[in-house]
């Protein structure tokens, strides 16, 4: 499997948790982990692999440091990358602005070319509204430390199960399509 770049946004601590567990989960060598308060929003071109981790904000608000860099992100074109996404919300204090930050992500990262993985069933959750929800699925893995801390672990390891084959499908499709272009090639000069 190609290598996966990791992107998230933390204020106080829990999206950053959770892109430790899931990197513990890969092992270091299949994963690089970047805040996004560190790096240039453009560096997510150098992988086809990514997970996008963002917490809401302030009544629907995008994590502050995923806010400085969001206009960025429509320069870049993100055709051929595979995007899993994870968000952390609370689903009572913030019943109708439940995890929005995750669907803004998700239909900007969609609108600049991405295809995106890993979405999670509705079922369970106690909010009113979500801009990250589409039918009975949130657009990726919905985590809420504030109420339901026990199963974050739980969820990830699960999302994790449904995302990596994805992952692994995803580079052997790219490597197909590199070894027929090379094929192309090497008859275009011999013929
Ligand atoms: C002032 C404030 C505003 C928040 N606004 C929202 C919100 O609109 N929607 C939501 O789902 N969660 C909201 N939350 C909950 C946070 O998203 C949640 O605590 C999250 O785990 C924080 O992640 P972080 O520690 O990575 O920053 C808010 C929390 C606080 C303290």
């Amino acid at each position: 499997m190609d290598k996966i770049g990791l992107f998230y946004g933390s204020d106080t601590g829990n999206t950053q948790f959770v892109a430790e567990k899931i990197s513990e989960r890969i092992g270091i060598s299949g994963i690089d982990v970047f805040d996004v308060r560190d790096v240039e929003i453009r560096k997510i071109t150098s992988y086809t692999l990514l997970i996008l981790g963002i917490p809401t904000w302030f009544d629907g608000e995008l994590q502050g440091d995923w806010g400085d860099q969001f206009s960025e992100l429509e320069h870049i074109d993100l055709t051929g990358k595979t995007v899993a996404l994870y968000g952390l919300g609370d689903q009572f204090g913030y019943d109708l602005y439940f995890l929005d930050a995750l669907g803004i992500l998700a239909e900007k990262v969609e609108s600049r070319g991405a295809s995106i993985i890993g979405e999670w069933p509705v079922a369970g959750y106690g909010h009113t509204k979500s801009k990250a929800q589409r039918g009975d699925v949130f657009r990726g893995c919905a985590l809420d430390m504030d109420n339901e801390p026990d199963l974050t672990e739980p969820r990830i390891d699960k999302w994790l199960d449904m995302i990596i084959p994805e992952f692994e499908a995803a580079t052997a499709k790219a490597a197909e399509r590199k070894t027929a272009n090379q094929m192309t090639t090497t008859t275009r000069i011999e013929g």
